[in-house]
Parts: C-alpha cells; structure tokens; sequence
C-alpha cells in the first residue's frame, strides 16, 4: 500500500455517488414490473419496511466495514474477520460481475430506446405496437449485443475517470435531473382518463395477494435497490474519510432511493392501466408503456430521447459501483493496474452477457431450472446471493467486529447502537434466513 487510497471530494459527493449507485434500473426499470407482477401496494409497503429495517442495518455495516478497513469486500472480511471470512468478500465480486452480465444488457436497451427516440420510431404507435417493437427489439440477436458492448464501453470510460472525477461528478448533475424529469412525468400521467385505477392498484394494498414469493422479492429487491449484499457499500465506504456521518448519510441514501421507486410505480402504472397494457408484463413494462405517455406531451419526441438519455445516466452510476468491486479487487489484492483490469473485466462481463441477450430471442427455449437465462441470473443474484452476502456482513460486524461499527456510530444516540447491535447480531441474520429457507 503505498498511494493514499482515494477519498470523496465532499460529503454531499459521496451521498450522491452512494445514491447514485442505489438509484438506477432498479429502481425505474425492475421496481415497476416486479410490484406490477407482486400485486402493487402491498409488495411496496414490504419492500419500505425491508429497506428501513434489514436494509439500514446492512448498509451502516458495509460502510463502516469498508470504512474501516479501507478496502474492498475481499480484504475488509479478511482483516476485519479472518482469512476464512474472505470467500464472502469473493462470492461479492462474483455476484457483481454476475449482475453486471443483466445489467449490461437492459442498460443497452436503454441506448437502443435512446435511438429510437430520437428517430421518431416510438412516436403514434399503439398499445400493440409499442409491444412489438419491444419485442422485436430485444430478440434480434445482433442489435441488443451491440448496444450491449456500447453500454460497456460506456463504463469503461467512467471507471477510467477514477473515484472523484468519474463517479462523483457525474451523480452530481445528472441525477437531480432525473427526478425533475420524473416527477413532471407523473403529472401528465395521473392527468391520463383511467389512470387512478393505476395509483389504487400501486398504493392499496391488497395482502390478499401476498405470498412468500412476494416477500422474497420484496427482501431480494430491497438488496438489489439499495446495492447491498456484495460489497458496493464497503467498496464505497472504503473511500470515505473519518469524518463523515454514517447514519444520516445511509438513511439520505435509502430515502433517496424509496423516493425514487415510488416515483417511478407512480409514472409507470397508472400509465398501465390508462391504456391496458399488462401490469405483470414482465422486464419490458417501462419500455413498453413510458412511450405511450411521451406522445400525450409536446415536443414528447425529445422529452422521450432526454427521458432515456438520464435513465442511462442512472444506469451507468449503478454499473460502475458493480464493475468498482470487480476491478479494485483486482487492483487492490493483486496489484493490477486499474486501466488494463477495467478493460479485461469489461470484455469478460461482455461476453458472458450474451447468454442474457440471447434469451429473448434466440435463446429463448434454453431454460435451466424452468427460467430463461436473463431470468436465473437476475434471481439468483438478488434473491439468493444478495441476502447471504447480507447474512454475511451482519454477522461479521454483529458478532466478530462489532466495536468497528459501534464506534462510527454518534454518541448521542446510544439507542441507535443498541438498535443496531442487536439488529446485527439476530434480526437481520434471523430475517434473511427465515426468508430464504422458506422460499426453498
Ligand atoms: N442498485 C442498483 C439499481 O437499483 C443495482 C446494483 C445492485 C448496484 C447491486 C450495485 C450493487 O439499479
């Protein structure tokens, strides 16, 4: 160790790039389907109550993990807890490169919605239309594997950038945009005949509908929104100094992140039901309907080439916290240089993104385990690997490493460390366990 590790150029900069890292597909792409597919309200309400329970507990521990040991996941287990602790550290890396293989590929569907954009060829199509453009779009085997490098290509450029100049700035700008451009979205969509039967079916909740599958998406998203569970948070957290305040940082970024769910169910499904689309349409809900309400709206080809432009945008800061824990792996453990690691990592998540991409077309009948490709991974990762590498931190702080997060905590708030001890030590391992051993 010799260079200074890499610090944030401001707290308000490591808040952004923390939510910048939360805020992205998940939230405007997945969050919509999944609560379109769980029955609406009720998967919200779970997934408010994971987020500021098991999700704050897990993110004030990968923080002060990674804050203390000033290192990525694989050498904050092994300082921190052991050496046996470091194959958690390992299974993070490799559930950030397993995500980025899916990731990749909706961020490349982003691109591709950006072209069409812009060339007009989303304007006046109907409900069946805008499906089938969909459709034909994502099962083309060529097309979405180029959009899908270009989004690689993309990272690459940013990783390059380094902590600061990459990351930070480009959170600082671009995301505030985003919620602008969102919240005037909704307003035209709740404007829409038919759209509060949309809003009823987001925020009532009908508990009817729940089932342990929901509750394990509910947890599995919660992880997968907040970027928890694979080292993100210590990867990050490993760049802030000592003074920063963990807490209110970590609650600004999960506030941050339910907002913006909640603002995309609220653009999303009202539109759903103003025109019929299908709420448990699956992955291609958002592209499917944001179209649709572009064309209610002047100059709407241009509001829906920025809309897809800043959804990019939120995309590239969540892929490059993914890619940052696979390349600083690299480079921390093993001395690599981060320009040739980041370009070898990149080209590897290439590849094994294809397999993704081809799953809607060409590969569509290749289905282990009775799920498509794109499909297995998604849930493997968060629904599977996301809350064990959960289990994993919780227990590391609550049990082997406990003073390294009490000790980050404000003093004034001896509750909080008690909430949190206790939170670390037994219900968030209990929680996560209970959940996933019912689920199989
Ligand atoms: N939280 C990101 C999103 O919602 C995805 C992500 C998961 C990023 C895990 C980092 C780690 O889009």
């Amino acid at each position: 160790m010799t260079a200074a590790r890499a610090q944030w150029g401001s707290r308000l900069g490591f808040i952004l790039a923390a939510a910048g890292s939360a805020i992205g597909l998940g939230a405007i792409w997945k969050f919509p389907y999944i609560a379109g597919n769980n029955g609406g309200g009720a998967f919200l309400l779970l997934y408010i109550g994971f987020s500021l329970t098991i999700g704050l507990t897990v993110m004030l521990a990968e923080l002060a993990l990674g804050r203390a040991a000033k290192l990525g996941p694989v050498g904050a287990f092994r300082k921190l807890a052991g050496k046996k602790w470091a194959l958690f550290g390992y299974l993070g890396v490799l559930t950030g490169f397993l995500i980025m293989t899916f990731y990749s590929v909706v961020g490349g569907w982003t691109l591709g919605y950006m072209a069409k954009a812009v060339s007009g060829d989303l304007a006046g199509l109907s409900r069946e239309g805008l499906n089938q453009v969909f459709t034909g779009f994502i099962s083309d085997p060529w097309k979405p594997v180029g959009y899908h490098g270009l989004f690689l290509l993309l990272n690459m450029a940013v990783v390059l950038g380094g902590v600061k100049s990459g990351i930070e700035a480009i959170c600082k700008y671009l995301m505030p945009g985003l919620f602008l451009l969102m919240i005037g979205l909704i307003v035209r969509a709740l404007l829409l005949p038919g759209a509060m039967d949309g809003v009823a079916f987001f925020l009532v909740p009908d508990f009817a509908k729940v089932t342990m599958g929901t509750v394990i998406e509910a947890l599995g998203f919660a992880f997968f929104s907040l970027s928890l569970g694979m080292g993100a948070m210590i990867t990050y957290g490993s760049y802030l100094d000592d003074e920063a305040k963990l807490v209110s940082s970590a609650l600004w970024v999960i506030g941050l992140q339910i907002a913006c769910a909640v603002l995309a169910g609220l653009m999303v499904l009202p539109v759903v039901f103003a025109f019929g689309f299908d709420p448990a349409a699956g992955p291609g809900l958002s592209f499917i309907t944001l179209p649709a309400i572009f064309d209610h709206l002047p100059a709407g080809k241009w509001l829906c080439t920025l809309f897809f432009s800043l959804l990019l945008v939120a995309a590239l800061t969540s892929s490059i916290s993914l890619i940052e824990v696979v390349t600083s792996y690299f480079i921390d453990e093993h001395g690599f240089e981060r320009r040739r690691v980041t370009l070898a990592v990149c080209l590897v998540i290439f590849v094994a993104g294809i397999a993704p991409s081809l799953s809607f077309g060409l590969w569509q009948d290749v289905k282990p385990f009775g799920r498509s490709i794109f499909d297995l991974l998604d849930y493997v990762t968060s629904n599977l690997l996301l809350p064990i590498g959960g289990i994993a931190i919780s227990v590391c702080l609550g049990w082997l490493s406990w003073p390294v997060l009490a000790k980050q905590l404000p003093e004034e708030l001896p509750w909080l460390t008690t909430a949190l001890r206790i939170g670390c030590r037994w219900v968030a391992p209990l929680a996560i366990s209970g959940v996933l051993l019912n689920g199989l």
